[in-house]
C-alpha cells in the first residue's frame, strides 16, 4: 500500500551540491514528493529530532554536523515507501552500502552519510510532523 516516508539531505550533501542529483534518483525510484523545504536545524532541533541517541559517544558531533548548514527536508510517497527509501539510501557506512546507492554515491563516512531516511511508518510521522504543518503536505 501506498505510504510516507520522510528524508533529509543533509548539510554535506548541500554543501557539495548534490541537491539535484539526489532528488532526480529519488524522482526516478518512483517516489512523489508530497512536502519539500531548504530549512536549518537549530542545535534544540537536532538534539530532539536524534534524542534516541543522546548517549551515544558521536552524539554531539552528529548535532553540530546536522546544524552546520542548511538541508532538505522532504515528505516521500510511494508503495512501500519506508522500506523502499532506505533501500534505495543503502547502508548508514558509505563503505557497506550498495553499488548505486545514494550513499554509495554522495556520501564520504558513516558520521556525514549525506542523507536521511525514515526507520518506520511510525517515526516517518513524527519526523514529517518535525518539520512541516499540514498545509505544507500536498
Ligand atoms: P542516520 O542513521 O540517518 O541517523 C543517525 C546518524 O548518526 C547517522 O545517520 C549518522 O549520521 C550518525 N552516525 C551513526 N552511527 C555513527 C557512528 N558510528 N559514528 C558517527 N556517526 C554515526
Amino acid at each position: 500500500a501506498k505510504n510516507r516516508t520522510f528524508t533529509m539531505l543533509k548539510p554535506d550533501a548541500v554543501e557539495k551540491g548534490h541537491i539535484g542529483a539526489i532528488l532526480e534518483k529519488i524522482s526516478a525510484s518512483g517516489f512523489r514528493i508530497v512536502a519539500m523545504k531548504l530549512t536549518q536545524m537549530t542545535t534544540k532541533d537536532a538534539q530532539n529530532f536524534y534524542a534516541v541517541h543522546s548517549e551515544r559517544p558521536f552524539f554531539a558531533d552528529l548535532v553540530e554536523y546536522m546544524t552546520r548548514g542548511p538541508i532538505v527536508a522532504a515528505i516521500l510517497e510511494k508503495d512501500n515507501a519506508v522500506e523502499d527509501f532506505r533501500t534505495l539510501i543503502g547502508a548508514t557506512n558509505p563503505a557497506d552500502a550498495a553499488e548505486g546507492t545514494i550513499r554509495k554515491m554522495f556520501a564520504d563516512s558513516i558520521s556525514e552519510n549525506a542523507v536521511h531516511g525514515s526507520d518506520s511508518d511510525e517515526n516517518a510521522f513524527i519526523e514529517s510532523a518535525f518539520h512541516f504543518s499540514g498545509r505544507e503536505m500536498f
